[in-house]
């Protein structure tokens, strides 16, 4: 049975930079042409990662495990969009080895915000408790952000539409021929 290729396209970027929203409308205008499927780190840890908190263990344990399963999807075809803040290079790109030593595409999406804009936005009100000390180890408060070296997309959700972040990022998908 002939079927299309699965793919990561994998989404970080600090909390509430954008990423869910982003995710969302990728995932909608993807499930009109072939199987998608979103996994996002704030429902993730509903299930796959329940339990796990935000030590640099427990993030890294995170990531893995959403890559895992997204690397199993995507064996089978699916195009599976990551929404995770995955806030270490390292842990990204050992996802992107093991999903690239299968033949799978890996293709990463930076979706940056400058801190003050965060602040400013908050629309979780996470970033008024951290910057309070009320929620420890926040990330860019409290806990490191590490910034991809070399991201395929990069989406400056504090300067430009939604809109605009969401065709470049399909852009990218069919220049490496992901998309029909
Ligand atoms: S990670 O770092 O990839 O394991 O994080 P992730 O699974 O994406 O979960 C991020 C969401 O958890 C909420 N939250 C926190 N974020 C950052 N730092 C701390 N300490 C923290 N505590 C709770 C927050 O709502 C994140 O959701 P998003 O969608 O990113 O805003």
């Amino acid at each position: 049975m002939r079927q299309s290729a699965g793919f990561i396209l994998w989404l970080t970027g600090m909390s509430g930079a954008g990423k869910s929203t982003l995710s969302r409308a990728l995932r909608e205008r993807l499930e009109s042409m072939r199987p998608v499927e979103l996994l996002d780190g704030d429902e993730v840890r509903t299930w796959l990662s329940r339990g796990l908190g935000f030590s640099r263990e427990d993030r890294e344990e995170n990531v893995r495990r959403i890559g895992n399963v997204a690397m199993l999807l995507a064996r089978h075809g699916v195009g599976v969009i990551v929404a995770a803040i995955s806030p270490y290079q390292g842990s990204r790109d050992e996802v992107r080895r093991m999903a690239t030593a299968k033949g799978i595409a890996f293709v990463e999406v930076y979706i940056q915000a400058s801190l003050d804009a965060l602040i400013a936005r908050d629309v979780k009100g996470l970033y008024k408790k951290a910057l309070a000390g009320e929620i420890p180890h926040f990330t860019g408060v409290s806990d490191p952000y590490e910034a991809p070296s070399a991201p395929e997309v990069t989406v400056r959700s504090d300067a430009e539409p939604v809109e605009a972040g969401l065709e470049r990022t399909l852009e990218a998908l069919r220049a490496r021929g992901l998309l029909p």
